[in-house]
């Protein structure tokens, strides 16, 4: 018999990714706020506002999962900013709900981060170093990575910046946008001054699944293996996509108005990442073609 895993937020960017890696291997449960799809083989959807505790605990004892990977949250970095009460409902709230209860069955917990919980004052930064947040998006993340922390049978995982095309659903690819106007031949603004490690969609769907069923407890960065700027990056793939790279602007997001602060260089060491997992880092070009050549198994 197939493990249950159980994911949250299947709307979203990257739980299309996780869900489609883990659908051949493990019976799979997935819930968010939205409208539920059809069932499609092995994903079972269901439709929960996972602030609604009660019916997230029925629901959990009903599934009781082998491991959870929790994705849902509110990512949008300025709009936690200006929503605070929301963003630590949905982001800390949520998350220790969910630590509850797996503290209850032993269930795996497998959170999801951001490499936002660094000031960027340093850059490269390791599981070892402290997270500093400098807006209230990364303040909540560090919260939820604490309630995790709790549970023995837990792992945190710290994401770069998501690079890739939506593998189901939407969710909030920039990649996806930054296409879609470059075929329009309009100009995308990218700050020169955020220096990231991005990540490709394909790659970590892949590494939160093999963490799932792997003995892998603690914190780990997941990233990929070119440091660059978000300007120099969002070049390099228009430049490889086919589209001039003169349509790409540079800005400084230090200096936009109404806008809350980023780290400079939110850069993380995925030394570790590549030690224990068996699914490989990529490069930025290669988890380019990755995603843009990824086909879903039905
Ligand atoms: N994408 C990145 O570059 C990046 C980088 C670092 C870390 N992360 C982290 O990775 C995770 C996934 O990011 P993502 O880009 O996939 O985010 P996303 O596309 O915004 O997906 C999050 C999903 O969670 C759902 N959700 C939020 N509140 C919910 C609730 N109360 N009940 C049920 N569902 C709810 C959202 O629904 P609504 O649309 O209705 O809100 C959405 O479908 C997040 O925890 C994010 O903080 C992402």
């Amino acid at each position: 018999m197939k493990k249950k895993i159980m994911v949250t937020g299947f709307g979203g960017f990257v739980a299309g990714s996780v869900i489609a890696h883990s659908q051949n291997d493990w019976e799979v449960h997935t819930v968010d706020r939205i409208e539920v799809p059809a069932e499609q083989g092995n994903v079972k959807y269901y439709g929960l506002d996972l602030l609604n505790r009660e019916r997230l605990a029925q629901l959990f004892i009903e599934i009781n999962p082998d491991a959870v990977i929790h994705t849902a949250a509110l990512a949008d970095i300025d709009f936690c900013e200006n929503k605070q009460d929301i963003a630590e409902k949905i982001n800390v709230g949520i998350t220790k709900s969910l630590t509850g209860l797996c503290s209850k069955t032993g269930a795996k917990m497998i959170l999801l981060s951001t490499d936002t919980v660094f000031d960027g004052k340093k850059g490269m930064y390791t599981e070892e170093d402290s997270p500093n947040p400098i807006n209230f998006y990364a303040e909540t993340k560090v919260k939820a990575e604490d309630s995790v922390r709790t549970l023995e049978n837990s792992v945190v995982t710290r994401l770069s910046l998501v690079m890739g095309l939506p593998v189901m659903g939407s969710g909030n690819s920039f990649l996806a946008k930054t296409i879609k106007k470059l075929k329009l031949g309009e100009e995308v603004k990218f700050p020169a001054n955020e220096i990231r490690t991005p990540v490709d969609v394909i790659t970590l769907g892949k590494s939160l699944v093999e963490l799932a069923g792997n003995d892998f407890r603690g914190t780990m960065h997941l990233a990929g293996s070119t440091r660059i700027n978000r300007f120099d990056m969002a070049q390099q793939i228009a430049e490889k996509s086919g589209y001039s790279k003169d349509l790409i602007v540079a800005t400084d997001s230090n200096v936009m108005e109404g806008r809350a602060p980023r780290p400079n260089d939110a850069s993380l060491d995925n030394s570790l990442a590549k030690k224990v997992l068996k699914t490989a880092m990529r490069s930025l070009l290669e988890g380019l073609e990755l995603t843009m050549n990824f086909k879903l198994e039905k």
